[in-house]
């Protein structure tokens, strides 16, 4: 018998450290704080945006074509105080929000675990993750966690889940299945590939290949996607979709990997 099981963690000290405009990055990281009992600091651009989609589109855009990142207040925490930085941030651009740019060319998280999370219309975990590594080479930028601001609601559930797996919480969680390879969809699948993401503001394209795995409470699909971007160029998406086990329960789409 094994004397002891991993429900303990080792002492880490850390910090959630976050820039929100709209709010639904605040909420993650409010439940990052409550589950691990981190401190946290949030990130505020001198100047803030207005919170109006439209204007902080045409913002971003200026900010990113003359490289003028905004400018930061001061941060109360500090960032050498910690080993854990769990750094969130929106997606705006298929990448991490711009006051995010500003923070790692001013800090570079030297010797420290930045854990990223991140909300999304559709998805950018993996982007933003790969630009984080890039930007902070002296960090050990690890995979983080996000969720679709549609479905904010199941944050606590699935980072409860990510922090026990990856030591950040006591616990223990039974390891999710893989997927099973790819198949060509049927027209039932197709069905819950529609059920999910016909409701999303911009077309996600065809469906041609599915692998599917079978949890306690729920099933999931990774469905292969042809679809054109904004040039009519093909390219190839991985959209994932869950149905919870639950009776009545709708497919929801949890996120485009591009
Ligand atoms: C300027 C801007 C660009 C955005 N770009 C993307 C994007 O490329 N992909 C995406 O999935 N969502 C995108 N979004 C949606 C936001 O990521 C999403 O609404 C997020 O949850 C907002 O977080 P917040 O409430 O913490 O500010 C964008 C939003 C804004 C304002």
């Amino acid at each position: 018998m094994a004397l002891c099981t991993a429900t303990t963690v080792p002492a880490q000290r850390m910090l959630v450290i976050y820039y929100s405009e709209t709010g639904t990055t605040k909420t993650v990281a409010e439940e990052l704080q409550r589950q691990t009992g981190a401190d946290i600091d949030s990130i505020v651009a001198q100047e803030p945006y207005t919170g109006i989609f439209q204007e902080t589109i045409q913002r971003g855009q200026r900010e990113m074509q003359s490289g003028q990142m905004p400018a930061l207040k001061p941060l109360t925490k500090k960032l050498a105080d910690y080993d854990v930085a769990f750094l969130g941030y929106p997606i705006w651009f298929g990448t991490y929000a711009n006051p995010i740019a500003t923070l790692v060319k001013e800090c570079d998280f030297a010797d420290m675990t930045v854990v990223p999370f991140c909300t999304f219309g559709s998805g950018g975990l993996n982007t933003s993750t790969e630009a984080l590594r890039k930007a902070l080479p002296k960090a050990r930028v690890v995979d983080g966690y996000g969720v679709r601001t549609a479905r904010v609601t199941a944050a606590a559930k699935e980072l409860d889940r990510f922090l026990k797996e990856n030591g950040y919480k006591p616990g223990t969680v039974e390891p999710l299945p893989d997927y099973s390879g790819q198949q060509p969809v049927t027209a039932a699948e197709r069905a819950i590939f529609d059920a999910a993401c016909s409701s999303y503001q911009f077309p996600l394209g065809e469906p041609q290949t599915v692998g599917k795995r079978t949890t306690p409470d729920s099933t999931d699909y990774k469905f292969t996607v042809k679809s054109r971007g904004m040039n009519g160029e093909e390219s190839t998406t991985i959209i994932y979709v869950t149905v919870a086990s639950a009776d009545g329960a709708q497919p929801e789409f949890t996120q485009v990997v591009r």
